[in-house]
């Protein structure tokens, strides 16, 4: 059952709303009474998502952008704050991930996800902020266990995310003033989703993750998404640098070794 918030008539963009975790963050605003604006790489999944989200009756638009792009990524920022208004909440959330050891990737394959998640995450915000209503407006960044948790097969991911979120405590000083708050979410391993169908490629793999988790399940989108609601809303108006797991406590479990589960 989600909280009840409404947020009719606001604005939101989703850096990687096409599929996941943040295509249920737009649904869940989009349901919620927002226009809502999403971008990734693929015109064909973005199409999709773009039709999914127009169901619930408000102004969606979708942009074919990738974050690795800065120029790319600010054009597609300007189009839908043109379009859907200035933005009340900006998610960042693309990112890229595969098992290997560090010494198992190449420089470019660590580069890769580094681009995506924390690279594009600055591009996101940077080119967002001014496309951000203030005061009032809110960010949120979607990291993952990574950024704490060192992680064998996960160098790349675990330098990114952890970038991601002290990006998020440094951009929440810096932007407090202006009355724009800046938090990120910590997501468990979510059932269903690309992530995690490549973290735990096997039944065994994904039977292991799950009881590694103290609640003993997967978590949902939804659950990811109710916390993004309550981030953006009144009710988290002096909350700002917070980094909010959404994890069943799993992240209180410390190192992981996804080799040892495959
Ligand atoms: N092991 C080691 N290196 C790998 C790899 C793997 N499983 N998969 C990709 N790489 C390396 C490639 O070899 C390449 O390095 P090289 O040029 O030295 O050979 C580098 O990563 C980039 O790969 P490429 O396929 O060109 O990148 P891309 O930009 O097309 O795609 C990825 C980015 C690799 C992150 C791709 O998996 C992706 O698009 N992911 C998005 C979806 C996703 O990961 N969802 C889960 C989010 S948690
Ligand atoms: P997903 O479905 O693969 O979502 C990733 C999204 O990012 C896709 O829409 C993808 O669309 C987009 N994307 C990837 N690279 C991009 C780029 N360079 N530029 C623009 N868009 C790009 O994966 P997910 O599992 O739902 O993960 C979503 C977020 O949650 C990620 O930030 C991930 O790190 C985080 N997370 C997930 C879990 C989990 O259990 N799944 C746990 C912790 C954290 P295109 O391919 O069209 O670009």
């Amino acid at each position: 059952m989600r909280i009840p918030l409404s947020f009719k008539g606001q604005s939101v963009f989703v850096a990687g709303g096409s599929s996941g975790i943040n295509l249920g963050i737009a649904t869940a605003f989009a349901q919620a009474g927002a226009n809502v604006a999403i971008a990734s790489r693929n015109a064909e999944r973005v199409a999709q998502a773009v039709d999914q989200l127009r169901q619930h009756g408000t102004h969606i638009e979708g942009y074919s952008a990738d974050v690795r792009d800065a120029p790319g990524i600010a054009a597609a920022l300007q189009q839908a704050r043109d379009a859907i208004g200035p933005f009340d909440v900006l998610v960042s959330g693309a990112a890229g991930n595969f098992l290997a050891p560090a010494l198992g990737m190449s420089a470019n394959g660590f580069k890769t996800v580094v681009d995506i998640d924390l690279n594009g995450t600055f591009h996101v915000l940077r080119a967002g902020f001014e496309h951000l209503r203030r005061p009032g407006a809110s960010v949120i960044n979607i990291s993952a266990p990574q950024a704490f948790n060192p992680t064998k097969l996960q160098a790349h991911v675990c330098a990114a995310k952890a970038g991601v979120d002290m990006l998020t405590r440094v951009l929440a000083m810096e932007w407090g003033p202006e009355g724009v708050r800046v938090n990120s979410i910590v997501p468990g391993p979510i059932g269903d989703t690309e992530g995690i169908r490549r973290l735990a490629p096997t039944p065994e793999a994904l039977q292991r993750m799950t009881q590694s988790v103290p609640l003993q399940r997967m978590g949902r989108v939804e659950e990811i998404a109710d916390m993004a609601l309550f981030l953006a809303s009144q009710h988290a108006a002096f909350v700002t640098g917070a980094i909010m797991a959404v994890d069943g406590g799993s992240s209180l479990a410390g190192g992981r070794d996804y080799g040892a589960s495959l």
